[in-house]
């Protein structure tokens, strides 16, 4: 596969050496301050051009890779609708709703597939989990919390960009703990009504939060809490606490290190004690997961995936040439393929037409793929301690995500 890189920043290089790992070829990049594009360029042997448009149309290019901040997404993926290259972007989807949505329909009319990079839906231990809570193995769930107490530095914050609404989106949880909620609402499912307090600003000069504490109810009755933050100095790995009726799982950072399941049978739990975590460093995150391209597996796995070998990916991917698809299987429906299911898919869809692969055992099939937490209403600040109280209630959109319908302060 052929990728064209927009935006050459830091977390370009993850990806391009996840790229380089699965046998992808980085063949154009592009990033608006040229030397840096150059740079990049010169570093993974692609070819530097000037603009993003170039990137979409470029004959070099299979499928192209967004990872510029969450204001600027839909440009590029106008032009990939007109010349059907899919496309990934970066997480968050966008910094608005609506902008998510026009993104969506965009790829979605153009028959192109968009994919939000969330990489921790193919750390091995969310992958186990989604399959374990879907066979049942913890029971009822009742309540499912994700603890992000990360913190980041005034230099990180020194860009007056950083933690803006305008090119962010917000702080903590739409930059941060995105990746947690996203893994919440996979592995648990919609939430139906949320409270939260947020403070903004509370130790870094932003406008948006780095303190939020989050109450709620999801859809099937479970409750749960989200606290997020970048303000906890050193900073401590993430984590995600699921308890059902039989026992609870908590993921810290990218590993399962508990699960204390009583009377469990199945696939034994990769549980481990080593993680890696960005808590205190953004680029001290595994390679791994971007070597499994979420973001074209990203959306609604809510189905365990099923590991394809050779004569059934053979098979879909003969099918899908016949039918002239976007989609490798249906919509909906996730495959996880071995190596050697991947490499029947390469040998078996036209160049250019595949989007997706892995070398480590998850591969997956291609989906529109949505994930965005809404920028509620600007709180007003209500105490002398700076906290400022914001009291929403979601309802679920029909894409994924939420929708904020009423706001009070
Ligand atoms: N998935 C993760 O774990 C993870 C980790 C870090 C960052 N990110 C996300 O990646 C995105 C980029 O973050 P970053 O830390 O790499 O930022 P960065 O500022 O280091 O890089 C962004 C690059 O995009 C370039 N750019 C901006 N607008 C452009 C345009 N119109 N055309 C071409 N280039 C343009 C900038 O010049 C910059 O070099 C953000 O959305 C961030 O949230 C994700």
């Amino acid at each position: 596969m052929r990728v064209g890189i927009i935006g050459t920043g830091a977390i370009s290089d993850k990806h391009a050496l996840a790229y380089r790992n699965i046998g992808y070829e980085v063949t154009v990049c592009t990033d608006i301050r040229e030397e840096a594009g150059r740079r990049f360029a010169e570093k993974y042997g692609a070819e530097y051009v000037r603009t993003y448009e170039e990137v979409c149309r470029h004959p070099k290019v299979d499928f192209v890779d967004l990872c510029t901040f969450p204001d600027f997404r839909l440009q590029p993926i106008e032009i990939c609708a007109e010349t059907k290259k899919h496309i990934q972007v970066q997480k968050p989807i966008s910094t608005n709703i609506e902008t998510a949505r026009k993104m969506i329909d965009t790829a979605k009319k153009a028959g192109i597939t968009l994919g939000v990079v969330s990489q921790h839906r193919f750390d091995d231990s969310s992958i186990f989990l989604s399959k374990a809570i879907a066979a049942g193995r913890m029971g009822k769930l009742i309540q499912a919390d994700a603890y992000v107490k990360w913190y980041r530095s005034a230099e990180y914050y020194s860009r007056p960009i950083k933690g803006s609404w305008a090119t962010e989106g917000g702080g903590a949880l739409i930059n941060q703990a995105v990746h947690q909620v996203d893994v919440l609402l996979w592995l648990i499912g919609p939430v139906k009504e949320l409270f939260a307090f947020w403070q903004l600003g509370a130790l870094h000069k932003i406008e948006s939060e780095d303190v939020i504490a989050a109450t709620m109810r999801y859809a099937n009755g479970a409750t749960g809490v989200i606290q997020a933050s970048t303000a906890m100095w050193p900073g401590y790995s993430e984590r995600i606490e699921i308890h059902g009726t039989k026992g609870s799982a908590v993921l810290t950072g990218d590993k399962l290190t508990a699960w204390d399941v009583q009377d469990d049978s199945g696939e034994p739990a990769p549980v481990e004690k080593e993680v890696m975590s960005g808590s205190s460093d953004p680029m001290a995150i595994p390679l791994t997961p971007f070597e499994r391209p979420a973001a074209f597996l990203t959306r609604n796995q809510r189905r365990p995936p099923r590991l394809a070998g050779v004569a059934e990916i053979a098979e879909l991917a003969l099918e899908r040439r016949q039918r002239n698809r976007h989609r490798i299987g249906r919509a909906g429906h996730h495959l996880l393929l071995d190596r050697s299911g991947f490499a029947a898919v390469v040998l078996h869809i036209p160049r250019g037409q595949l989007v997706a692969g892995e070398n480590r055992g998850a591969l997956g099939s291609v989906q529109l793929d949505a994930f965005a937490v809404p920028r509620p209403e600007r709180g007003r600040r209500l105490d002398d301690a700076g906290g400022a109280r914001f009291v929403a209630q979601h309802r679920v959109h029909d894409v994924f995500g939420f929708d904020l319908v009423q706001g009070r302060h």
